[in-house]
């Protein structure tokens, strides 16, 4: 049985706040944002981020992965990448959810070769009681250590579509 963790009313919510944390504050640094999206768990979340930032935002897609059921493999596979020059740029990263970290220190680190004037991150969904070596600068929700899918998020490919986060009761199929 799934249960939900956060409406899709919430998050919209939420997503609207965070639009506004960040136009707030690039607006005086510049009028171009670079965001990032990193595929596939980001897809919705960025979709509807990037709507609520008032100001010019040019994307980027990239797609990485390294979870296999609901555990990191500790590996990361990474698909496609960046294309975009970003040398100079104000480049933000989004992610749909930071848990043991890997993934995000991968792309920060490489992203970080490029010189872009300054590289962020925003992460809807923050795992609580986890210490990863990667601080966010901007975070929709902190939420408990559960395995949660939906609103992007997936288990095996399976539920990224539930318009709202959700975690299995039970065992997961
Ligand atoms: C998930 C999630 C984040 C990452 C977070 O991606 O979308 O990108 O794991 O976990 P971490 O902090 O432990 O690295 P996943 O590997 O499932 O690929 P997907 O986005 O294509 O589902
Ligand atoms: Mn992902
Ligand atoms: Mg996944």
């Amino acid at each position: 049985m799934i249960e939900v963790m956060i409406s899709g009313e919430q998050i919209k919510q939420r997503v609207k706040e965070l639009g506004r944390e960040i136009t707030e504050y690039y607006k005086d640094k510049t009028d171009t944002l670079h965001a990032v999206c990193v595929l596939k768990g980001s897809i919705h979340f960025f979709s509807e981020l990037v709507q609520n930032i008032d100001m010019n935002v040019e994307y980027s897609f990239i797609q990485v992965s390294s979870y296999s059921g609901v555990s990191s493999t500790g590996r990361i596979r990474v698909k496609s990448w960046i294309d975009e020059p970003i040398e100079g740029r104000y480049v933000i990263v989004v992610e749909d959810i930071l848990d043991t970290g890997l993934t995000l220190s991968y792309i920060l680190e490489y992203l970080k070769r490029y010189r872009p004037a300054d590289l962020k991150v925003v992460t809807l969904l923050k795992k609580l009681g986890r210490t990863p070596q990667v601080t966010p600068d901007f975070v929709g929700f902190e939420i408990e250590d559960k395995f949660v899918i939906g609103y992007g998020l997936d288990y095996n490919e399976k539920y990224r579509n539930l318009p709202y986060i959700g975690w299995v009761k039970g065992d997961i199929k």
